[in-house]
């Protein structure tokens, strides 16, 4: 007899299979990896793409391994399924992060790598012997943010596909969050910082097995936004990093803050641990107090993240903070650098410290500017207000919220990237190294409502770089428009162009010229070569270099 069904299935296994998935399997350090080619069509990218979803790379940081550095995964014999996405690390989700994010699954296992390059044209795809490319190609090695409390590579928005399209391997890390990766418990047994270890680690694992996907170990790029910009920044200072990348990305952060003092000293970080170990039952007199927390709940642990989550100075992944570093030329000056903010960081900051819907009177301005002080230390806090508030109208307020956008982002990500980029600037070999910057002016209407925010109202919010640097009007069409999708063909080939040489086109200028003029790219869409200068006269150069410099 006929059976309809049977046949429909055959059908689908078949067409599934030619057209859409074949396995790629690729030995490496970690046991032989299965990832699959994924034929991407939407109405703007027509690619061939190899994908590989969650490599391990270090051993699972649970039990004993908790709050200590990571260990190198222990090699599979069974082949590791890279076909589908695995688990991102313990975090609290908002809803703007589950609208860019999709949906995620969260656990302590967590320490897993992707990687997506172009399906390579004159090898069958089911090639185990992808090293004997001619040419191998430069790396991308992406660093989410999320203040080191959130993220995932897993997440929609960080699809490498359409960057790999442009001729480069992408790399992303996930990497622990929150006090999973960043408590510091005072000695070797919870050295602080592990995050940033999780992604040297990463680094490392790069090193030893990218050249098998086709990738150059000696053409590697990290980069990374926010959180993420911050860690590029911290692999720039630290001595540990040192040769295990040639480029850096950071898009919209920095963590070069007060020049006087750490924002969080090695005494405090150890002081909040300790407060933690009395809110959790682990009493802190007891010096069984680390086991106790290592017995805590996942679920438990990730309620303690506090507002701000930093790593600590003074230790061996971060010697020096970053102004020290400079001064004593001890940082990996050997690098090119492209980095940024855009127009209106401090959209986010505003919402954390002045109440989302409520009215906001300088009185209550002053009080989030005093806040902001008894994190970041040493602010000149009435000239700060004095200087924010001028010509403001006091009984708008949302005039008054903006200003303290525009404060908290000057402080928070603007200065701290800018003078961080000027100072390596002004230090490079200029016939050997590039440095550029950029101000992002442009925002994409669709994206900045996914994130909450009212580009009409807000501006150019932090993030808005993301949907032009991974394309993703090229891999989700619906809702860009077409100034969005052009303005991605060219963020995808400068970034991938920088990637590939070090350098930018003519379009660009480098940061700081011979004469000592200060130069930045006005990165938007409607002028495809806009430089401009004495942009940061006031803030940056003006009311806040005693702070940082
Ligand atoms: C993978 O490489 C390791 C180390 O070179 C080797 O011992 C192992 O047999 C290889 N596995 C496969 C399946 O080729
Ligand atoms: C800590 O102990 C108190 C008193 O025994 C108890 O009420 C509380 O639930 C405990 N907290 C946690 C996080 O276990
Ligand atoms: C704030 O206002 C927006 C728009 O008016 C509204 O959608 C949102 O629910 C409000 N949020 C709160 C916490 O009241
Ligand atoms: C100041 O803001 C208030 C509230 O939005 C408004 O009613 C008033 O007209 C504004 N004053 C000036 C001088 O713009
Ligand atoms: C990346 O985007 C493409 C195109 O939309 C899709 O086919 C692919 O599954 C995505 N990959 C991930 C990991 O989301
Ligand atoms: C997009 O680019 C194409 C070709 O480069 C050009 O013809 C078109 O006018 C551009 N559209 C917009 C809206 O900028
Ligand atoms: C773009 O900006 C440059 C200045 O940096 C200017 O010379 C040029 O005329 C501008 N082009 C357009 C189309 O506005």
């Amino acid at each position: 007899m006929f059976n309809f069904n049977l046949l429909l299935s055959l059908l689908v296994v078949v067409i599934s299979s030619s057209n859409n998935v074949n396995a790629v399997d690729i030995n490496t350090t970690s046991g032989v990896v299965r990832g699959q080619t994924i034929h991407i069509q939407t109405k703007l990218l027509d690619a061939k793409i190899d994908q590989w979803l969650g490599i391990p790379y270090a051993e699972p940081p649970v039990g004993d391994l908790r709050f200590t550095y990571p260990v190198p995964y222990k090699p599979s014999k069974d082949v590791i399924d890279a076909t589908k996405a695995k688990d991102s690390c313990m975090q609290t989700l908002s809803d703007v992060d589950r609208r860019l994010y999709g949906n995620l699954t969260l656990s302590e296992d967590c320490l897993f790598i992707n990687i997506w390059r172009q399906t390579p044209p004159s090898l069958p795809p089911t090639t185990t012997h992808v090293d004997s490319y001619d040419s191998l190609k430069p790396v991308m090695f992406w660093i989410f943010g999320g203040g080191f409390r959130g993220g995932s590579i897993f997440a929609k928005v960080y699809n490498g596909s359409a960057l790999a399209a442009q001729g480069v391997v992408v790399v992303s890390v996930n990497y622990r969050l929150g006090q999973f990766g960043f408590m510091y418990g005072g000695s070797d047994e919870a050295p602080g910082n592990l995050g940033l270890y999780d992604q040297l680690l990463g680094l490392q694992w790069v090193r030893d097995n990218i050249h098998r996907f086709g990738g150059d170990k000696n053409q590697v790029t990290i980069f990374g936004q926010s959180a993420g910009s911050w860690s590029v920044m911290l692999h720039i200072l630290s001595p540990l990093s040192k040769g295990l990348f040639r480029r850096a990305i950071m898009e919209s952060g920095s963590l070069m803050l007060n020049k006087d003092r750490d924002v969080l000293s090695k005494a405090e970080a150890l002081k909040s641990a300790h407060e933690m170990a009395v809110q959790l039952n682990c009493s802190a007199d007891d010096d069984k107090w680390l086991k106790c927390l290592r017995g805590v709940s996942a679920q438990e642990l990730v309620k303690q993240n506090g507002l701000v989550i930093l790593p600590v100075f003074d230790s061996p992944f971060l010697p020096l903070r970053a102004q020290l570093a400079f001064e004593k030329n001890l940082y990996n000056s050997d690098i090119d650098l492209l980095a940024g903010i855009t127009a209106n960081e401090g959209h986010l900051l505003k919402q954390i410290f002045l109440k989302q819907n409520s009215t906001v009177t300088v009185e209550s301005f002053k009080q989030a500017v005093q806040q902001l002080d008894s994190i970041y230390h040493n602010m000149d806090v009435n000239k700060l207000i004095e200087f924010y508030l001028k010509n403001v109208n006091q009984s708008d307020s949302r005039e008054i919220k903006n200003r303290f956008g525009e404060l908290a982002g000057d402080l928070a990500l603007k200065c701290s990237t800018y003078l961080f980029a000027k100072q390596l600037a002004k230090q490079r070999q200029p016939t050997k190294q590039n440095v550029y910057f950029y101000e992002l002016t442009y925002g994409s209407d669709y994206f900045g409502r996914l994130s909450d925010c009212n580009p009409i109202l807000d501006g150019v919010c932090h993030g808005e770089d993301i949907p032009f640097v991974f394309g993703l009007p090229y891999l989700y069409p619906d809702g860009y428009s077409q100034v969005d999708i052009n303005f991605t063909q060219w963020t995808l080939k400068w970034w991938t162009d920088f990637a590939k040489t070090g350098k930018l086109d003519s379009n660009w200028a480098q940061m700081v010229s011979s004469d000592n003029v200060i130069k930045v790219k006005d990165w938007n869409p409607r002028n495809q070569s806009k430089i401009i200068q004495h942009v940061f006269d006031d803030t940056c150069d003006g009311i806040w270099k005693s702070y940082y410099l």
